[in-house]
């Protein structure tokens, strides 16, 4: 059964579009080699991604990730066997929504800055699930 992680991360600076492409191609490259795929959330500062395929690979890909300075204050608060990925078209696939959209996809439009977005998924497992959904919604649009 395909394995999946969520993870929510500061970046250590401001990522210019540039330096964004660069982790997408990093990404991508890595994904490929290890038959992982997922998608990559940057807002305010702040990196979500989910990782998804066998799940030895993917606990070893995130603790690499984890090790990466690009970002810092790695928290993972989504761990889950499923039945299928989700994400199962995309190597990585990249949104950059506003805090109140990732807000809304997390079902908590009252959450106006990524901080407060950011505790409230940590605190309630039934969120990334959820999150997860709407980000397929997104990228299908
Ligand atoms: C926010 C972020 C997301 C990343 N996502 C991935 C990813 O999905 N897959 C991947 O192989 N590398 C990803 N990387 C890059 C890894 O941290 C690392 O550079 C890459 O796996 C190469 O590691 P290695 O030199 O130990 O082989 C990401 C880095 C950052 C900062």
């Amino acid at each position: 059964m395909p394995f999946q992680i969520m993870y929510s991360s500061q970046a250590s600076a401001p990522m210019s579009v540039g330096a964004l492409q660069e982790i997408l191609a990093d990404a991508r490259v890595g994904n490929v080699l290890h038959n992982v795929t997922g998608a990559l959330v940057y807002v305010d500062g702040v990196f979500f991604q989910i990782l998804e395929g066998d799940a030895g690979v993917v606990r070893k890909l995130m603790a690499s990730i984890a090790a990466d300075a690009r970002h810092h204050s790695v928290k993972v608060f989504h761990e889950a066997e499923v039945d299928a990925r989700l994400f199962e078209s995309w190597r990585m696939a990249y949104l950059s929504p506003t805090a109140g959209q990732m807000a809304a996809w997390a079902g908590l439009p009252g959450a106006t800055t990524i901080d407060a977005l950011l505790r409230d998924l940590e605190r309630d497992p039934q969120r990334p699930p959820q999150v997860l959904l709407n980000m397929l919604k997104a990228l299908a649009q």
